[in-house]
């Protein structure tokens, strides 16, 4: 699916009540497996929404985490929903467009993309982006319906197996679990 421009689309969205899948026990077990305990170490969360995964990541799996989304809709969700004062930090964030730099952290041990990928316009840039952001021994997370999986009217929240293959291409290591819809990598450099 092609966005012209993200927040513009993805702003009334989160105003007009849409929310995504939540993040069950399979898929916190899968995340936990390949992405361990956090220990304080940084993780950042691309795309994260009202910060469902952000939230897990920072609060069970102990990673200090900063959430990035291009929707200031989504973020006010985020903030609202957070309950303690230690959660994840949230930050408004075009990551396609906008300059990565601002962010807290200069490399990440852990970067998450949940239900993101199929919307990024440039993926190629966007994998050199993340690339930038993954030192060696991070791992980058994702997890994205796959295109051949869902029906006709939803294909274009999905990746096709072109994008699979850009996705996973050049790194040291890769491994993949299927979650019904959904696949889900574990990235290394
Ligand atoms: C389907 S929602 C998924 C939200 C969350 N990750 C989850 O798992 O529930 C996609 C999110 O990606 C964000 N997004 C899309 N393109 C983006 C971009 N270029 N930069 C930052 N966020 C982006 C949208 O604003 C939206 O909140």
């Amino acid at each position: 699916m092609t966005i012209t421009n993200p927040a513009e689309y993805w702003d009334p969205l989160w105003a007009s009540g849409r929310r995504y899948r939540g993040v069950g026990p399979e898929e916190r077990q899968l995340t936990s497996r390949f992405l361990g305990a956090g220990r304080g170490r940084p993780a950042l969360d691309i795309g994260c929404g009202d910060g469902v995964l952000a939230r897990y990541l920072h609060g069970d799996l102990g990673y200090r985490t900063t959430a990035i989304d291009c929707a200031s809709a989504a973020l006010e969700i985020a903030q609202a929903e957070q309950d303690t004062s230690d959660g994840p930090h949230f930050q408004r964030l075009d990551v396609e467009t906008e300059d990565i730099r601002t962010l807290p952290e200069a490399g990440y041990a852990a970067v998450t993309c949940r239900l993101v990928f199929a919307f990024i316009k440039d993926k190629a840039a966007f994998l050199a982006r993340i690339r930038y952001l993954l030192p060696p021994g991070g791992t980058f997370w994702v997890v994205t319906p796959l295109a051949e999986r869902l029906p006709d009217e939803r294909k274009s929240i999905g990746i096709s197996p072109q994008h699979a293959e850009l996705l996973t291409a050049s790194w040291s290591s890769v491994h993949s679990e299927d979650l019904d819809t959904l696949r889900c990598y574990a990235l290394r450099p």
